[in-house]
């Protein structure tokens, strides 16, 4: 807490060293909204989830500092997070992930425009421990507070890295969301898809788990959908396994992850059984049967992102010369999806966006950016210490406005686009 509080206390003026991106390049009108011309910083915390993040990141796009603690491995070795211990672990890193931002970024506290951090979705006890530091921090260093919308910033970070114009099609697929958005301004969106059931990386996880795929030495540290993604490229036979791709026959934007993990788990418990398989043992076939699951995901998320592109044809949403495909959120690091999404938004005439895979998992650097966005807009930017004091965590919220009904109601019927599978053998897309 020493370090901490030198930081808080000390007015050494600001130097900015490390720039990891190159700076984007700012539009006019939100360059005359800088004082000075001085880019605005922003301090943002994340601890949603199992990430203990934070970073400072200027206007400019450029991040001063960071850090970043995953709680990965402990919860991996209790076959899935345990809240009241992530919160402990938030609890025990939270100060050292703070001072190791500002360290990293030669900054204090002083230097500091404004304290975003993570106030919503996620594990209550997780939030708690971020939201309380970022109030503690924008208390004790008089600065204002941004309460930050976790998918939100998910949504805006590729912004920090690329230039792209609001509006833009989003898809975040994560371990705990799945959704298809128009992101039409910084706290503006019109959701066209969601989740059912299980999210994409909540389905690759417990596949992961269930196929019992760390017990393959070089699999052990990686998390399920880094698993599952290596063991699929080691298929010889990738279409060995055929699933059924979810919701064929709905025409919305929605998700379902949940019938293709089953399907998984009940034709690995026939395995089993037909094999004697007990403890350790893998079942046969294990990297096809990886194959085929990956493979009827990617569909699966390329049928509703492609159906959202024809929705938004259809409406005259988006004008055609800007047209871009953001992707994000922790599964979107999986480079068959990412492939295949591309060859969708190439055929769409959209551009395709992936911010790099470290912007794309949780973060402290979104956050930041995101408080950027919204200090730039002055959306969302409390400045009244008993306003900020009474910033709530929340477990479950919406996100946007709910377009979902008025995109089922439109029945927009798709002529799939044809993916470019990375092996000889194809069937019909
Ligand atoms: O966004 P994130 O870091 O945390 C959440 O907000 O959920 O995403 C974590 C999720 C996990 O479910 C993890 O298995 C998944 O992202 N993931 C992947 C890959 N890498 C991480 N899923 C598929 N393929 C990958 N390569
Ligand atoms: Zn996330």
């Amino acid at each position: 807490m020493y370090k901490l509080h030198k930081m808080l206390t000390s007015k050494a003026g600001l130097k900015c060293v490390g720039r990891i991106f190159s700076p984007r390049k700012l539009v006019g009108k939100n360059i005359r909204k800088l004082s000075n011309n001085k880019p605005a910083v922003i301090l943002g915390i994340e601890t949603s989830c199992d990430d203990t993040g934070c970073a400072v990141v200027d206007s400019n796009g450029a991040i001063l500092g960071e850090a970043l603690h995953s709680q990965q491995s402990v919860h991996l070795d209790n076959g899935g997070i345990i809240p009241p211990l992530a919160q402990e672990l938030h609890r025990q890193k939270i100060t050292k992930v703070v001072e190791k931002a500002l360290l990293s970024a030669n900054l204090r506290l002083t230097n500091v425009d404004a304290i975003a951090a993570t106030v919503k979705p996620g594990l209550v006890m997780s939030l708690l421990i971020g939201t309380n530091f970022g109030k503690y921090l924008s208390r004790v260093g008089n600065k204002p507070f941004i309460p930050i919308h976790h998918m939100e910033a998910h949504a805006l970070t590729a912004r920090m890295v690329e230039n792209i114009d609001y509006p833009f099609l989003v898809l975040l697929i994560s371990g705990g969301h799945c959704l298809l958005a128009i992101a039409q301004s910084v706290d503006k969106f019109y959701l066209l898809g969601s989740t059912i059931d299980d999210a994409p990386g909540e389905a690759f996880d417990k596949t992961a788990r269930r196929l019992k795929l760390r017990n393959i030495p070089e699999f052990s540290e990686l998390s399920g959908g880094a698993a599952v993604e290596l063991a699929a490229s080691r298929a010889t036979d990738p279409e060995q396994f055929k699933f059924e791709v979810p919701m064929v026959h709905w025409e919305d934007c929605n998700f379902s992850s949940s019938g293709l993990k089953n399907a998984i788990l009940k034709h690995t418990l026939r395995e089993e059984k037909k094999h004697g398989i007990i403890g350790d043992e893998l079942v046969p076939d294990i990297y096809n049967l990886c194959a085929g699951f990956q493979l009827a995901m990617t569909r699966h998320l390329c049928h509703r992102t492609q159906r959202a592109m024809e929705f938004i044809e259809l409406k005259n949403l988006i004008p055609e010369k800007n047209r871009t495909l953001v992707v994000s959120g922790g599964a979107a690091c999986n480079n068959f999806i990412a492939n295949c999404l591309e060859t969708v938004s190439s055929q769409m005439g959209y551009r395709f966006v992936r911010p790099p895979p470290k912007l794309c998992t949780d973060n402290g650097i979104m956050i930041a950016w995101n408080g950027v966005e919204r200090w730039l807009a002055d959306r969302g930017v409390l400045r009244d210490s008993e306003e900020i004091e009474n910033v709530q965590v929340v477990a479950r919220t919406e996100f946007g406005e709910d377009w979902r009904e008025k995109v089922a109601n439109a029945h927009v019927r798709c002529q799939w686009v044809k993916l470019k599978l990375p092996y000889p053998k194809t069937r019909k897309s």
